[in-house]
C-alpha cells in the first residue's frame, strides 16, 4: 500500500514539520517526554506506533485533542476527517506542520467509500471519534443535521471500521474511542447522586438523543461483532478554541464586546464544567489503558449554577481585561426566556476513570477560567472572524428574538 499517496486529493492538506517517521514506516516509538499544558497528568508510554485518524479534529475538543496528541506522542501519524461545517475551523490547527505524520482531509463521516480509503489508504489502527452537531439550541431549531452526523455518521464509521479491523485479522491493539456527552443521562434534581456509567439514558433534546443513539451503536459493535471500542461521556468543556455560541465563549466576547449576557430562565442550572485540556488527558489515557467494551465517566467534579458562572467570568473580565466597554461587567446580564426543555442539573460521578485509569483533572473552574480569558483577549484574530453573518442571523434568532 503507498501510503504517500493520499486519498481524497482536491481536498487534502498535508502539513510539513521537521521530525516525524516516513508514513509508510510503522515503526515503534517511545513517548516518553513533554510537558502537559493539561496540569499534572503524567504522559502516558506507548510502545507502538499509532496512526490514529480523528474525526471532528477541526472542532473545539477534536482540535484541542489533535494538538495534545501531536504534543504527547510525537512519532505518530495523525489524520484529521473533518468536514468543516460552521463549527470546523482549519486555524485551530495552526502549528501542527508535519508532511508524513499529519495529514488533514476535509470530507464528511457519512461518506463511506472516502472512509474507507483512509482507513486502508492511511493504515489507521485507532479512530477518536468526535465530529458531531454539538449545540443543543441548534438541535431545537433543526434536528435533521443532528440525526445524519451523530447517528448515521457514527454508523457509517463503525461499519467501515469493523471491515477494516476483519480484514487486518482483527488486531487487539485496533480502538475505536466515541467522544459522548454526560447529556445522554438527562437532568438531575438537586439532591440527586451525580450521574454513574450505569445511569439509565434519559435524553431530552434531539442532541443528546442523537448522541445517546450514536452511543447505543457503539456498544452494540463491541457486544455484536467483538470490535474493541470505548466510551466516554463527559460533561461541559471550556478552553481555547469554543466556538463563540456556546456559554462560556459567548459571553467573554460579549463582555469585551459591551453587548448584553444572555442567561436563560431563572439562571439556576446546574453545569459540571471540565477544562478541555483535562479532557484530551483523560481521553488519551482511555485510548492507552482503557478496557475495551467499558464506558467511562469524565467530569470536572466542578459543579456551577449558570448565573454563578457568569458572575465568575465577570469579575475576572473586569480583572484581567482591560477598558471594557461596560464595567462591571455584571451590569450587562439579562435574564431571557428559557431553553425549552432545559435540562436542569448535570453532575458527573467521574470515580471509575480516577480509580482504574488513575486519571483526575487538574484545573479548577477559577483556574481554567482564567487561562480561558486569557487565551480570548490573546486571540481576538481567531474569534473576530467567527462573528460571521451566518453567525449573527443565528444570534439574532437564538436571543433577539426570543
Ligand atoms: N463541547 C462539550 O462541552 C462536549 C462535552 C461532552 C462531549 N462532547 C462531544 O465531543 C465531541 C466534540 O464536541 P465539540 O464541542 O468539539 O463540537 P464542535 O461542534 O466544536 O465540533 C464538531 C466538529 O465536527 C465536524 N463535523 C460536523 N459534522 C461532520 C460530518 N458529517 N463529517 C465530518 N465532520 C463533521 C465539524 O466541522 C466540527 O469541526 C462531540 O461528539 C460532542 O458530542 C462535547
Amino acid at each position: 500500500m503507498n501510503k504517500q499517496q493520499t486519498t481524497n486529493t482536491s481536498a487534502t492538506l498535508r502539513l510539513r514539520s521537521g521530525q516525524a517517521l516516513s508514513a509508510g514506516n510503522k515503526q515503534p516509538t517511545t513517548n516518553t517526554s513533554a510537558s502537559l499544558s493539561a496540569g499534572n497528568q503524567q504522559p502516558t508510554t506507548n510502545n507502538k506506533q499509532q496512526n490514529l485518524l480523528i474525526t471532528g479534529g477541526a472542532g473545539f475538543i477534536g482540535s484541542n485533542f489533535t494538538h495534545y496528541y501531536g504534543q504527547h506522542h510525537p512519532g505518530n501519524k495523525v489524520v484529521v476527517l473533518d468536514a468543516l461545517t460552521y463549527a470546523g475551523n482549519k486555524a485551530n490547527l495552526a502549528g501542527l506542520e508535519s508532511p508524513e505524520n499529519f495529514l488533514f482531509v476535509k470530507g464528511d463521516i457519512c461518506d463511506r467509500p472516502l472512509v474507507e480509503k483512509l482507513l486502508a489508504e492511511e493504515e489507521i489502527d485507532v479512530i477518536a471519534h468526535f465530529a458531531a452537531e454539538s449545540h443543543v439550541d441548534r438541535s431545537i431549531l433543526g434536528p435533521d443535521a443532528f440525526i445524519r452526523t451523530n447517528v448515521v455518521g457514527t454508523f457509517t464509521l463503525l461499519e467501515a471500521f469493523r471491515q477494516h479491523w476483519q480484514e487486518q485479522g482483527k488486531p487487539e491493539d485496533y480502538r475505536f474511542l466515541h467522544v459522548s456527552t454526560d447529556e445522554v443521562f438527562g437532568s438531575l434534581g438537586p439532591e440527586d447522586p451525580q450521574f454513574t456509567e450505569t445511569t439509565p439514558y434519559a435524553p431530552n433534546s434531539p442532541y443528546s438523543a442523537s448522541k445517546a443513539g450514536s452511543d447505543h451503536l457503539v456498544r452494540a459493535y463491541f457486544h455484536t461483532y467483538g470490535l474493541p471500542t470505548l466510551i466516554t461521556n463527559c460533561s461541559n468543556n471550556y478552553g481555547p478554541y469554543h466556538f463563540p455560541e456556546k456559554l462560556i465563549p459567548l459571553m467573554c466576547i460579549n463582555i469585551l464586546l459591551g453587548k448584553p449576557l444572555p442567561v436563560y430562565g431563572d439562571g439556576e442550572n446546574v453545569r459540571d464544567w471540565l477544562y478541555v485540556g483535562d479532557h484530551c488527558a483523560a481521553l488519551d489515557v482511555v485510548i492507552e489503558k482503557g478496557k475495551v467494551g467499558e464506558t467511562y465517566n469524565i467530569g470536572g467534579n466542578n459543579e456551577v449554577k449558570n448565573i454563578d458562572l457568569v458572575r465568575m467570568l465577570c469579575t475576572l473580565m473586569d480583572e484581567l481585561a482591560p477598558q471594557l466597554p461596560v464595567s462591571p461587567a455584571e451590569k450587562l446580564i439579562t435574564f431571557v426566556k428559557d431553553r425549552p426543555g432545559h435540562d436542569r442539573r448535570y453532575g458527573i460521578d467521574a470515580s471509575k476513570i480516577q480509580r482504574e485509569l488513575g486519571w483526575s483533572p487538574s484545573q479548577t473552574v477559577e483556574s481554567g477560567l482564567r487561562s480561558t480569558i486569557e487565551w480570548y483577549l490573546q486571540h481576538r484574530d481567531w474569534w473576530g472572524p467567527l462573528l460571521s453573518q451566518e453567525y449573527k442571523a443565528y444570534y439574532e434568532e437564538m436571543y433577539n428574538r426570543r
